[in-house]
């Protein structure tokens, strides 16, 4: 993996990066956490990001006892210490902490804080020039009122099912319904579809992580004066999209061309997606 790791200010190489098993991130999966990317060595949007973390902290009823810039110092050390040649994945973990086997928050006063930064590794080339076959899987997307989907959380297991039967299928990603059977979200990524020149992507009331890629696409869409919108999806607009695509940080936008084995549009990544992506790219590569 070739990771370098921050755990409590404590900066090591990943094979002696530890955390206890007493700490309730690794109990109860009582935690958040940010995935970043940088463009020309700096994570790129990282206010937002910050702005998310502190939302998804807030959420679960955790104090983040540091300032945004003192977390930027953290990252920077990390990345110094990482040395890595070209661009990095940068992962910021916030945990509840070591403590008592109970679920009382005051049994953990200090929150375990880790960064690991290792290269960024892109999608092949072919995954943008071909596109990609993704599955509708049966798993749904967390209710609101359990874990919200708006909790960017370590609690994963929920996505790591829904990838499992998305890898089963040999797909590149799995698309999750909310519990009304609408459309919400892939397993890691948000999901867009491009219909009559209008780009659509499902609400944050479908429940669903407010992804940076996804908020940034709306910027990106006034810059080139394409409309994009909010809007409740189903299965049929998926299948009568004339293009779909999914957004997430480290694989910025990637065309899906296949969803179950039925062709999107023409079979071809679209002229709209590559578009919002050539624009992404000359701003993440401009910022
Ligand atoms: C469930 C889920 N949705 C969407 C995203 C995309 O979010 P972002 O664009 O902030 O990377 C992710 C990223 O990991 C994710 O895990």
């Amino acid at each position: 993996m070739n990771a370098t790791v921050n755990v409590n200010g404590r900066i090591t190489p990943e094979r002696d990066a530890v955390i206890s098993v007493f700490d309730h991130g690794f109990l109860y999966g009582e935690g958040i956490y940010e995935t970043m990317r940088t463009y020309h060595q700096r994570p790129f949007l990282f206010d937002r990001h910050m702005r998310r973390l502190r939302r998804s902290a807030w959420m679960i009823d955790l104090p983040l006892p540091f300032t945004d810039e003192e977390l930027a110092a953290q990252i920077r050390d990390t990345q110094a210490a990482a040395c890595v040649e070209g661009e990095a994945y940068i992962r910021v973990l916030v945990t509840r902490g070591i403590g008592e086997l109970t679920y009382d928050p005051k049994a953990t006063p200090n929150p375990s804080i880790i960064v690991i930064v290792k290269p960024q590794v892109d999608p092949a080339p072919e995954v943008y020039e071909r596109g990609v076959r993704v599955v509708l899987v049966d798993i749904i997307r967390n209710h609101p009122q359990s874990v919200n989907p708006m909790i960017k959380s370590n609690n994963l297991m929920n996505s790591a099912l829904a990838a499992q039967e998305a890898i089963k299928h040999g797909a590149f990603e799995g698309v999750m319904r909310n519990y009304h059977g609408e459309l919400a979200e892939c397993t890691t990524a948000n999901l867009f579809i491009v219909k009559k020149g209008v780009v659509m992507t499902p609400p944050l009331e479908a429940g669903l992580l407010p992804g940076i890629t996804r908020e940034f696409l709306f910027d990106i869409g006034k810059e080139i004066g394409v409309d994009v919108r909010e809007q409740v999806l189903r299965d049929e607009d998926l299948f009568g999209a004339d293009e779909a695509f999914l957004t997430s940080t480290t694989r910025e936008l990637v065309p899906i061309v296949t969803v179950n084995d039925r062709r999107i549009g023409n079979g071809r990544p679209g002229a709209v997606t590559w578009q919002l992506l050539n624009t992404f790219r000359r701003r993440a590569n401009a910022d």
